[in-house]
């Protein structure tokens, strides 16, 4: 433990370096624009990956990513950053190769987490038509990560606090992207809703898109 706080003096100084008023300034307030909802895997780190500093990004992860109605954690998250802090974009972001992902998909039996992994057990319910039995096992947890996120998207699009943002005219972008540990990118799904009007197309052409990548 006492390595952490070691590194955690060291990471403090080298912000102060690069602008001693740092820290002074983000105790003001934080005014992040962007909302993050991606999975707890810690070889995801949601402000490394877009390399943005303490005070640019509210974040909400769990395991895979996911957006459940009745989760009243991530439900307080989102009211805050879209009434109060007023982000202008909620981003969902699953990435490839993820666990609960993969857990779900081989049907594996780990305790309580099976039950949270029901939510991805829906997804492929959803899309069972076009989850093929012989495709390769790593590619079908990589399609099945996609099209998470493009639920989790229309999860997040579908609650109150987003439709009532849309209502009064709030700026809002809801966003659906993975990212692969593999190299460090982000893909952006192209399940980019501005309103409640475009939600089923925009969902449906990047469900589509997914079926032709993984046919
Ligand atoms: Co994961």
């Amino acid at each position: 433990m006492k390595e952490l706080f070691e590194k955690n003096i060291a990471w403090a100084e080298a912000v102060k370096e690069s602008d001693p008023s740092f820290f002074e300034k983000l105790s003001k307030q934080q005014a992040p624009e962007y909302l993050w909802i991606g999975c707890s895997d810690s070889r995801v780190p949601a402000n490394e990956i877009v390399g943005l500093m303490p005070g640019e990004l509210f974040v909400h992860r769990n395991v895979a990513n996911l957006v459940v109605h009745s989760d009243l954690n991530c439900l307080s998250v989102m009211q805050y950053a879209v009434e109060y802090l007023k982000v202008k974009h909620v981003i969902v972001c699953g990435h490839y190769g993820c666990g609960g992902v993969r857990a779900s998909v081989e049907r594996q039996r780990l305790g309580l987490i099976d039950n949270w992994l029901l939510n991805v057990q829906d997804v492929q319910y959803i899309h069972q038509a076009f989850l093929a039995e012989g495709q390769d096992a790593k590619e079908l947890v990589n399609k099945v990560c996609e099209l998470n996120v493009t639920e989790q998207v229309v999860n997040v699009c579908k609650t109150n606090i987003i439709k009532d943002a849309w209502a009064r005219g709030q700026d809002l972008t809801v966003h659906g992207w993975i990212y692969s540990i593999a190299d460090g990118l982000l893909r952006d799904l192209g399940v980019n809703i501005t309103n409640l009007e475009e939600m089923r197309s925009k969902y449906h052409i990047a469900v589509e898109d997914i079926n032709k990548r993984y046919a």
